[in-house]
């Protein structure tokens, strides 16, 4: 059987037709549309487009917010202007298949689990490290989604009383130290301060903010600037990883988004945060860490494959 999966994100709409394997047989990007029907009329075309050369049996679709429990309405959403909004209703009306909707990282993480980092685990959680930070939660080899649909959302765990607003209307929560935006943040902030910074500071001189992008190359040449911001980074989420295990003892950790492509350079101070802090370290099991193998493509395979379950 054949579903399409399609994941909407901050900046391309990403979608595949995939097979019971999970791997994807035609795929297509297109620029997420500002305005909410072009966004819907654009999810609908793609899927047409698909149905014209693949029997489609469902269509799966991950937007990064909090969906509910029938899978139909994205409640909220801390990062896109999502309020209440009916998106499974809305392309209903548009396609005459059955359609269901997903949060992005529990998306990302069934397919890590099903196909990628995580196959061989039967309890594994994923974060994802991008604009925002996203969860998802495998336990006992299925998605756990709790009583109202949005478990999982990991990014939204209290770090710092009292800390930076957080687009959930929440302050200090783990998604202000941990995301791709926060690593950016603080590489700012290391270059504004001088000392360590120096480098930071000429790329900031010039672009006025420093881009994620350099920020990873400058961690990936060593510059003492940027891995001080990534260690700052990654101690804030090895340290949310010992109080994860506190409450839901994975296996496994598996860690994607952008940030992700730093590798080793971004495990090994959040495994060492980790150890630090976790509760019984040294006398229990740590958890491992991976960094996620699906890359880009997580979103749509992970709910394809969740379409073809609830089919
Ligand atoms: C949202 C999640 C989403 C994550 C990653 C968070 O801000 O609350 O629903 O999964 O960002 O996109
Ligand atoms: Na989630
Ligand atoms: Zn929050």
């Amino acid at each position: 059987m054949l579903t399409v999966g399609i994941d909407i994100g901050g900046t391309k709409i990403a979608g595949g037709v995939v097979d019971a394997g999970g791997s994807i047989l035609e795929k297509l990007r297109v620029d997420t549309p500002a305005d909410p029907d072009a966004l819907t009329d654009a999810v609908a075309a793609m899927v047409r487009h698909f149905g014209e050369h693949h029997e489609i049996a469902a269509v799966g679709v991950a937007a990064a917010g909090f969906i509910d429990r029938d899978r139909a309405v994205i409640l909220h959403a801390p990062n896109i202007d999502w309020h209440d909004t009916p998106l499974r209703d809305q392309l209903q009306d548009r396609l005459s298949m059955p359609i269901t909707l997903e949060n992005d990282a529990n998306a990302a993480g069934w397919a890590e689990f099903r196909f990628g980092a995580g196959r061989r685990t039967h309890d594994m959680v994923m974060l994802t490290m991008g604009t925002g930070v996203g969860g998802a939660i495998v336990t006992g080899g299925k998605l756990f989604r709790g009583g109202n649909g949005i478990a999982g959302e990991l990014g939204h765990v209290r770090h710092v009383r009292d800390g930076l607003l957080c687009g959930c209307g929440q302050r200090g929560c783990i998604e202000m130290y941990a995301s791709g935006r926060a690593l950016q943040r603080e590489a700012n902030e290391i270059a504004d301060a001088g000392g360590i910074g120096a480098r930071l500071a000429q790329v900031r001189a010039e672009k006025g903010e420093i881009p994620g992008t350099a920020v990873s190359r400058l961690v990936l040449e060593d510059d003492p600037g940027a891995i001080e911001a990534i260690t700052r980074v990654a101690s804030a989420l090895g340290e949310a990883c010992a109080s994860f295990t506190a409450v839901l003892d994975p296996e496994l950790f598996v860690i994607g988004g952008g940030v992700a492509q730093l590798g080793d350079a971004l495990l090994d101070p959040m495994r060492a945060a980790y150890e630090e802090t976790l509760p019984g370290a040294g006398e229990r099991p740590s958890a491992s860490f991976a960094i996620a193998q699906l890359v880009n493509d997580a979103g749509l395979i992970g709910v394809a494959d969740l379409a073809a379950q609830t089919d």
